[in-house]
């Protein structure tokens, strides 16, 4: 069994105190209070303002899209992402198990079904290999359309979430749901400002969405973000996030069922400041992995980094230890410490509401599960 003192005197070191070091928190050190106050100045706070669409013009430009649309939270715009490509009562889903409870619970809210497919063990994330090998044996094209021979139902879309920032294998997934004609909603919640050869993620999708809750790399307090290169589309997400109301200058009509999903312009403003930080805090987190790298090495505990061809922001750490028993020494002392450290998620089938859906061995998902535990990663 590791002896784990060293890991928590060089944690303290890294952050420089003796305090409790939690796992991940904002650090504000822009022009947070100056936009907040021009909020409250102008009485701009609530539903529409100038940082609502200058969030949405940031966001656009450092996902590499079209367009960007503000929503209250990640969930919710997973949850209409989902919509808008289609997704409809009855509907499957394809996601990973080993994800934050949200990714899934946005399915459920669409009255769809997820299910639920192996990680890769490099990337933590979806498989393409797990989701090629199930529409092998499960899918049907017919007229164009995937179905699921076993369950009969309709396969709308495919959800991959890039685990801790880290991009899934991008290229053999699109080309795996190109094949079955299956939809791609990027859950880049966790990923804002990681690449993919050179590009950043949520933009490989149809849609893609981000979070800034207030544990993410950058936040407004709450709040989320739809990205799309399809105009049509964010056209209609933006529609459907504010109540879908047809423009006219005082009648109120809603011509079908929309939602009151939009960011205030107070979290907006919060957001914007953030955001001026973003590559101070990639470069500042991409600093405490090198550190933290170098450290583990030495220690033989394995440190995640980002794949060849990729760009991680780094946004939470994690180190993979030989197994539960290591992992839960491993928890126990740190966290006793005074060191905040978490196991990766409970995968969603253990869950109770997520117990009976189609799932597949989740082979690779039980052994991440067992060994995955999240580190001190905020910027210093
Ligand atoms: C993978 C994943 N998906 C979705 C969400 C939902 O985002 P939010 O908390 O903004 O609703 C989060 C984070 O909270 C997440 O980590």
């Amino acid at each position: 069994m590791g002896n784990f003192d060293d890991v928590t005197e060089y944690i303290k070191e890294l952050y420089g105190t003796r305090e409790f070091i939690p796992l991940h928190v904002p650090k504000f050190r822009g022009k947070e209070k100056e936009y907040l106050e021009r909020c409250i100045d102008t009485t701009f706070v609530s539903s529409v303002g100038k940082f609502v669409d200058q969030f949405e013009d940031q966001i656009a430009q450092i996902s590499g899209t079209k367009k960007a649309i503000a929503v209250v939270n990640g969930t919710a715009g997973i949850q209409v992402a989902l919509r808008l490509v289609g997704v409809q009562a009855g509907d499957e889903v394809l996601t990973q198990a080993l994800t934050f409870v949200a990714t899934a619970n946005a399915i459920i809210y669409n009255n769809a079904h997820p299910v639920f497919l192996d990680v890769d063990l490099d990337t933590m994330g979806l498989s393409p290999k797990a989701v090629s090998a199930f529409l092998e044996e499960y899918g049907e094209l017919r007229d164009g359309v995937c179905y699921n021979k076993k369950s009969g139902r309709k396969i709308s879309a495919c959800l991959p979430m890039h685990t801790f920032g880290f991009p899934v294998h991008l290229d053999e997934l699109i080309s795996v749901c190109k094949k079955w004609n299956i939809k791609i909603v990027e859950d880049a919640a966790e990923s804002l400002g990681s690449e993919y050869k050179g590009q950043p993620t949520g933009s490989f999708g149809e849609l893609g969405v981000f979070s800034f809750n207030g544990n993410k790399i950058v936040t407004s307090g709450g709040g989320g973000a739809i990205v799309s290169n399809s105009i049509p589309l964010a056209e209609k997400g933006k529609y459907l996030t504010t109540t879908a109301k047809q423009p006219h200058p005082y009648e109120y009509f809603h011509d079908e069922l929309g939602y009151n999903y939009r960011m205030p312009n107070i979290n907006a403003a919060l957001a914007c400041a953030q955001l001026e930080q973003l590559d101070a805090f990639l470069a500042k987190k991409r600093a405490i992995a090198n550190s933290y790298a170098e450290f583990f090495n030495t220690k033989g505990i394995k440190f995640r980094t980002e794949l060849p061809n990729t760009k991680a922001n780094y946004w939470l750490m994690c180190v993979e230890l030989e197994n539960k028993k290591e992992r839960d020494a491993y928890l126990e002392h740190t966290n006793s410490q005074g060191v905040m450290t978490r196991p990766i998620w409970q995968l969603m089938f253990r869950l109770p509401m997520y117990e009976n859906f189609q799932k597949d061995s989740q082979k690779n998902a039980i052994f991440l599960e067992k060994r995955i535990v999240n580190i001190p990663s905020s910027v210093r």
